[in-house]
């Protein structure tokens, strides 16, 4: 990759966030529990409007899922939905296989296991809108068609979106953050719009809005 399409992290460090949490595994250790953490501030959000979330829904992939503690809350909560965990090797490698949380590890730019469902949290966020719509488009080829129940669950801020004033500095704080770290941005519905048309997609629906992140419903 030329330099100039590289991010400041990458230009520091010589090689991509992901990279290092490959090779260190102190970094890797401590991005995952940071992640286990942010996802603990969700789980009352998604236990609350879930109801209507995971209705009729048999199957979901909870996609870049790392240590799998939301896909848990979800089968614990709604055990009708079978959870899997999707993400990359060193992530998943000591997970137990043996809970109610299957681990599958892959990359996924090339697959997504099919499920009714696909769950997106904290993930596009990372990336340029060339591999948002690349993700998204492996999304959609695993999970069936609207009229069966298949969508996306995109959980991230809608900048702009928020449920009070205060949140749209976190919002404009994270969308640095991603600037520095990685190839993504924070987006507004006009750019979530973009990306989900450009992946195939018919519709979308936000669901819900709390503090600065959304839950986005995306339908085939
Ligand atoms: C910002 S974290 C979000 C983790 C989790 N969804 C959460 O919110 O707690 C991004 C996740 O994407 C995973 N990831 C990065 N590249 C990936 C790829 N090519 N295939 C699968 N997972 C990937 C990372 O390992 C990491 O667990």
């Amino acid at each position: 990759m030329q330099d100039s399409k590289k991010n400041p992290f990458e230009l520091e460090n010589g090689c991509t966030l992901w990279e290092i949490a490959n090779q260190e595994p102190v970094v890797n250790k401590m991005f995952n529990d940071a992640m286990v953490s942010s996802s603990c501030l969700f789980n009352d959000y998604i236990v609350r409007y879930g109801d209507n979330i995971f209705k009729g829904i048999e199957s979901l992939v909870d996609v870049g899922g790392g240590k799998g503690v939301m896909a848990e809350v979800i089968a614990k909560k709604f055990p009708h939905v079978r959870c899997t965990v999707l993400d990359l090797p060193h992530v998943v490698c000591d997970n137990p296989n043996d809970g109610i949380v299957k681990f599958v590890s892959g990359d996924m730019f090339n697959y997504v296991p099919p499920a009714n469902a696909v769950l997106l949290k904290w993930i596009l966020h990372d990336w340029s809108n060339e591999d948002c719509i690349r993700i998204l488009r492996r999304c959609k080829d695993a999970i069936p068609s609207r009229e069966a129940r298949g969508k996306v669950i995109v959980l991230e801020a809608v900048v702009g979106l928020t449920s009070a004033m205060i949140s749209k500095e976190p919002q404009l704080l994270f969308d640095m953050l991603m600037l520095m770290v990685t190839e993504g941005e924070e987006r507004d519905e006009n750019d979530w719009k973009y990306l989900f048309t450009k992946a195939g997609f018919s519709s979308y629906k936000i669901i819900c809005t709390f503090g600065f992140s959304s839950i986005i419903e995306v339908y085939p």
